[in-house]
């Protein structure tokens, strides 16, 4: 962030702050619900834990879903993006449109925690049978935004504007072949009718501490692309490699070659950026020289100007390092998922809303992550924030703390209310700002 985005920022944060109006009566009122409602999300999650459904499949977990918010009178639409669920709470008064988003998606992950909740699902993945396990909390982010609607619901009278709760299937991606998730959403016109004005959503986290909320402005997690190169080259006896043009050297040189676009030609003060080759296949025997080569990886960016830059050097080192042998390169690019972009203004609005939700000394600027969120499809076309919720226990190491995505992957429960109180507060914080 250079000097005077900085002081800008740090500007808007001050005039923010005396302008989130949720007056004391009706922030005290959430607070002690959002207490009330504690176990009652402790109990949905360990629901939804016990039986984890994989992405794009999640019709119990849906069907689970829906049952509550048809006892809140919301407007509800099911089998948006195939499984998702998305309902309306009309205040019946002018007011922004403000969306709320949870994924419901599980893992092919088989768990190997001993909790009386823990999964025993099996079901077929790629052809292979695996165990299903909400190893990336997933089940908390349900839970959290089920208890959301029943409170806001309760007190609709205190509102004004609309709330759109999102409960959308297949964050970890679609099976192969499919579509799902947030992109899906959004073509289905998630954001519209109403038109939504912002969004708001939460990731918990297994190496924060619980009561920590960690928040990034701009690029707060990273974009995630593929590619993939073929290097063309001319067969021969591997004990004569002067008759060949050998597409396994020009491969290795635009292995390497690719590392410099990071080292040499990235401006890494600015943002982190990663380039992976994570396949490489050529070659059937050890004394022949193959006529190709196939290679292929990913791409995470944090900054848009970068990533199109990245992408424009791989083409041009890739296919100029094979020219230079008389080899040629074919090269492409598939973008994923976009950057998850926190918009600095709208983040620096909702500071204070945070830390009313977890104390002034709970809310941390973290650094960004390389992984990649489909949240980033819904910020693409509305200004949205997105956030990390603690959910380490305490006395634990977060190097040694299980990661997302593994067998062995806890949650510490009472992490939730600080992200329940959180959605509350930036949902009526955003609702009650002073324009
Ligand atoms: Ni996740």
């Amino acid at each position: 962030m250079n000097r005077k985005s900085f002081f800008t920022v740090t500007l808007i944060a001050m005039a923010a702050a005396s302008s989130a109006q949720v007056n004391s009566k009706f922030q005290s009122k959430l607070d002690k619900q959002a207490k009330d409602m504690e176990q009652q999300v402790i109990d949905w999650r360990r629901h939804f834990h016990q039986y984890p459904e994989l992405s794009n499949q999640e019709n119990k977990t849906s069907a689970y879903i829906v049952e509550h918010l048809k006892t809140l009178g919301l407007k509800i639409q099911t089998g948006v993006a195939k499984t998702g669920v998305v309902a309306l709470l009309e205040t019946g008064k002018p007011g922004p449109v403000i969306a709320l988003r949870a994924d419901i998606d599980a893992l092919p992950v088989t768990e190997r925690n001993s909790l009386p909740f823990a999964s025993k699902e099996i079901a077929t993945y790629n052809g292979q049978q695996t165990g299903v396990m909400h190893a990336c909390g997933h089940d908390s982010h349900i839970a959290i935004l089920m208890a959301v609607a029943e409170i806001l619901s309760k007190d609709k009278s205190d509102l004004k504007g609309t709330v759109k709760f999102i409960f959308q299937p297949a964050e970890e991606g679609a099976p192969v072949g499919e579509e799902g998730g947030a992109d899906l959403m959004v073509k289905e016109g998630v954001l519209e009718n109403p038109k939504v004005d912002v969004i708001f959503g939460l990731h918990i986290q297994s190496m924060t501490p619980v009561g920590n909320i960690a928040y990034r402005p701009a690029g707060m997690m990273a974009a995630s692309d593929w590619f993939s190169i073929k290097v063309k080259g001319k067969q021969a006896h591997g004990a004569a490699p002067w008759m060949s043009i050998d597409p396994i050297v020009v491969s290795a040189q635009i292995i390497t070659g690719l590392q410099t676009i990071i080292s040499r030609q990235s401006e890494l003060t600015k943002e982190a950026a990663v380039i992976t080759v994570g396949r490489i296949q050529a070659g059937i025997r050890e004394n022949i020289i193959p006529e190709e080569a196939n290679f292929a990886g990913t791409i995470r960016t944090l900054d848009k100007g970068m990533q199109d830059k990245i992408h424009e050097k791989i083409k041009l080192t890739a296919t100029k390092i094979a020219e230079s042998a008389g080899a040629t390169a074919e090269v492409s690019i598939e973008r994923k998922t976009p950057i998850t972009f926190n918009d600095p203004e709208l983040t620096a609005k909702m500071l204070p809303s945070l830390k009313k939700a977890a104390g002034e000394n709970h809310v941390i600027e973290v650094h960004a992550v390389t992984g990649a969120e489909d949240f980033a499809f819904y910020q693409q076309k509305v200004p949205g924030l997105f956030f990390f919720v603690g959910a380490m226990p305490a006395g634990i190491d977060p190097a040694n703390a299980p990661s997302h995505h593994t067998p062995d992957f806890l949650i510490d429960e009472s992490g939730f209310i600080t992200g329940l109180k959180a959605m509350l507060d930036v949902t009526t914080g955003y609702m009650f700002m002073k324009k």
